[in-house]
């Protein structure tokens, strides 16, 4: 691939524009065409990186000037749309969440398998800051070691064109844990290692225009007895991001998505205080470095930075977590493979019965 990376975009809405506006800025990649059903911002967006556009996929797929794509469609098609591009031989980056079952997220790892093409996941949290900065502090031996994590994001309804889309219902989003906190899920993985259960309580209480949970508690045991708790959900009249990790040596708090930084370690009688900028700095902006490592990956024929595995493991966590909300109790990981393609199946089906 002398010319670099030659990139189709499986989407036309907000997350591929930001994606492909970020593969446009490399050197080595170039967004070559746009796909989506709707003609329109399939246009708009191929006339902003002088790409081509189309309405079908199998236009995109049977292009031989396309080395990889970007699916960034709604959620329930991550699956579909993955194992089509794998089929054609296409490389492929996939948006969070990876899918909204493991049996779909392991069916995707299959498909590029076999076809030998590269799977990264596009769970970008962990590359921007504060989160890629914390990480990188705590791995230098700042804190200890990190054991317990506490995190909440939390916001009021959809608003705007997000409230008319798919994100409304629970077969084509997933919900919070699927759509919003598989970022917050994969961040408690960065940090704390292995999940080995999940405890959630799930519930409806402020927002009813939606079909699913818009608070959810979620509890996950990690290996070695460390623990993450999620706060994530709709059901708030104020937005919260902030976060709690509690390591050997040191506690660290943060504040806000992007935000500062607080860290007290044993023996310090005072905080350090960090703004958001000081933590950003020196940083490549998230969806850029993502798009970059994926394109490394393909033209050197390395493993992606973040593999199919990776999202199998956060949408293993959301599954149990819904599993366990449904039961009330503990779920042990990794799931059954039964249990997990029984509610995909479930899903699908309605899914697609709702058009
Ligand atoms: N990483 C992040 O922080 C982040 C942020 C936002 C969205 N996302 C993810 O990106 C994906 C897209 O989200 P969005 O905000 O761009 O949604 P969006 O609703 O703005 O856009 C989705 C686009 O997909 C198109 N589409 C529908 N069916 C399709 C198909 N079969 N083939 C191709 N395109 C199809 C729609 O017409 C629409 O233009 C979702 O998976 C979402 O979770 C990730």
């Amino acid at each position: 691939m002398s010319e670099g990376l030659r990139l189709g975009m499986i989407g036309a809405g907000g997350m591929a524009r930001s994606l492909a506006t970020a593969a446009a800025e490399l050197d080595d990649c170039k967004v070559v065409c746009v796909q989506d059903p709707l003609s329109d911002p399939a246009q708009q967006l191929a006339a902003e990186l002088g790409a081509d556009s189309c309405q079908q996929l199998e236009e995109l797929l049977s292009r031989s000037d396309v080395d990889a794509v970007v699916v960034a469609a709604p959620n329930y098609l991550h699956k579909e749309l993955t194992v089509a591009a794998a089929g054609a031989g296409k490389h492929i980056f996939c948006e969070k969440p990876m899918a909204l079952s493991a049996a779909d997220a392991q069916q995707m790892i299959a498909a590029a398998r076999e076809a030998g093409v590269k799977l990264m996941i596009g769970q970008v949290l962990r590359y921007v800051p504060p989160f890629a900065w914390i990480k990188d502090f705590i791995d230098a031996d700042n804190l200890g070691e990190p054991f317990a994590m506490q995190t909440t994001r939390i916001s009021g309804p959809w608003h705007g064109h997000y409230a008319q889309s798919w994100r409304m219902q629970r077969e084509k989003c997933g919900g919070p844990l699927f759509e919003i906190s598989a970022h917050e899920i994969d961040y408690m993985r960065q940090l704390l290692g292995e999940a080995r259960s999940v405890y959630a309580h799930l519930g409806q209480f402020t927002y009813f225009e939606v079909d699913y949970e818009d608070l959810a508690y979620v509890m996950v045991n990690f290996e070695d007895n460390k623990v993450g708790c999620l706060l994530a959900g709709f059901a708030s009249h104020m937005g919260a991001y902030d976060g709690k990790i509690l390591c050997t040596d040191g506690t660290l708090f943060f504040t806000d998505f992007g935000g500062g930084v607080s860290y007290q370690r044993r023996g310090e009688e005072e905080p350090t205080t960090l703004t958001g900028d000081e933590v950003g700095e020196g940083y490549e902006p998230g969806v850029r470095r993502e798009m970059r490592e994926f394109v490394e990956a393909v033209l050197n024929d390395t493993e992606p930075t973040i593999p199919g595995e990776e999202g199998l493991r956060n949408t293993e966590i959301a599954e149990a977590a819904h599993i366990s909300g449904e039961q009330g109790q503990p779920v042990s990981l990794p799931l059954s493979g039964t249990e997990s393609r029984r509610r995909a199946k479930a899903a699908m089906a309605t899914a697609r019965g709702q058009g």
